[in-house]
């Protein structure tokens, strides 16, 4: 079974809109509700190839219903605690001029207490019994700290089951004490981590390289419109980006956890992770909703995807 865990659901608005003006009541020309929040949206793509997983986690509220109800939609069998507060929104306006590109805003609406996580990580652990492969990580809710990931990584790693993980500091550098089988960090969140600017393949290689060897953590490296780059303990691939029309990119990082989860689980190599996760970030950046892809797509784009050695 695949167990995901996400701390801060979420609930993604996209709004399209011509262009941007202050002091105005802007016009959206459309938008839509999808799936927010890394480890759901990787449970629900997931559920998009026909793979449950079991979404664990903390939801509040109607906004946490909605979350739930998104998720059965698609075959997860999302199980929250509830706590206080609401299950964010987070606003993605996408600016429809041809040059401006997408801007994110975000919330913090849950509040989570001490009894709020003790309930959590007993039904993680009783989760972690069929466990094939857990993915963890975004932003934590209020009321929570970064050492929330040192444990929970541990608890899998202890028991020998692979971990997946994608968050940005300090959550990434808690969540790496203790050596999780896989991060995805972007661009951001690799020069979070290392203090300097990411910009190139080479900038990303040298960081994921320090990373390999400090944490015994294979880093596969999502850079937007460059494509990717995966370091493995004794091979590096790059992946150069497919050419597709880009309605909107949010989420297609966490198809690429989505991919590496589909392979662990089916017991394949991770070189069949990799690929399926890069396909299904193209066919997210082709829809309009965050996480949101089609299977056809996934499918087509699979052949397209490229996993050249590295250097
Ligand atoms: N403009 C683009 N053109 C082609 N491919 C893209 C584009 N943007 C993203 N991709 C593909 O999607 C992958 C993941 O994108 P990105 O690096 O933006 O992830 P991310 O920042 O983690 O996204 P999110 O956190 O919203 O899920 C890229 O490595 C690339 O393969
Ligand atoms: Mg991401």
């Amino acid at each position: 079974m695949i167990v995901s865990v996400t701390a801060n659901t979420t609930l993604d608005l996209t709004v399209f809109m011509p262009g941007w003006e202050w002091n105005k009541t802007i016009r959206a020309t459309d938008y839509i509700y999808s799936m927010g929040g890394k480890p759901t949206d990787a449970s629900w793509i997931l559920g998009e190839f026909g793979i449950p997983s079991l979404a664990l986690g903390f939801a509040a509220g109607a906004n946490g219903q909605k979350v739930e109800s998104l998720l059965r939609a698609k075959g997860v069998n999302p199980e929250f605690i509830q706590v206080d507060g609401e299950t964010r929104v987070c606003m993605n306006v996408v600016i429809q001029d041809g040059k401006t590109g997408q801007t994110t805003i975000t919330t913090n609406m849950m509040d989570v207490r001490p009894e709020h996580i003790e309930a959590l990580r007993n039904r993680y652990q009783q989760a972690l019994d069929d466990a094939t492969v857990v993915v963890l990580g975004g932003t934590l809710p209020k009321g929570m700290t970064p050492d929330f990931y040192t444990d929970f990584i541990r608890l899998a790693r202890e028991r020998a089951i692979p971990v997946i993980f994608d968050a940005a500091e300090p959550n990434l550098s808690a969540g790496l004490k203790s050596e999780p089988n896989f991060i995805k960090p972007n661009q951001d969140e690799l020069s979070g981590f290392v203090g300097k600017r990411v910009e190139t393949v080479e900038d990303a290689y040298e960081a994921g390289r320090v990373i390999l060897e400090r944490y015994n953590t294979c880093p596969i490296i999502s850079l937007g419109g460059i494509g990717g780059l995966a370091i493995l303990p004794d091979r590096a691939y790059r992946i150069p980006p497919l050419e597709i029309e880009v309605v909107s990119a949010t989420g297609a990082g966490d198809a690429i956890l989505a991919g590496l989860a589909a392979s662990i689980f089916r017991k394949e190599p991770i070189e069949e992770g990799i690929r399926l996760g890069f396909a299904a970030a193209a066919a997210v950046c082709l829809m309009p909703g965050t996480a949101d892809c089609r299977k056809e797509d996934v499918e087509r784009l699979y052949s397209q995807v490229e996993l050249i050695s590295y250097p």
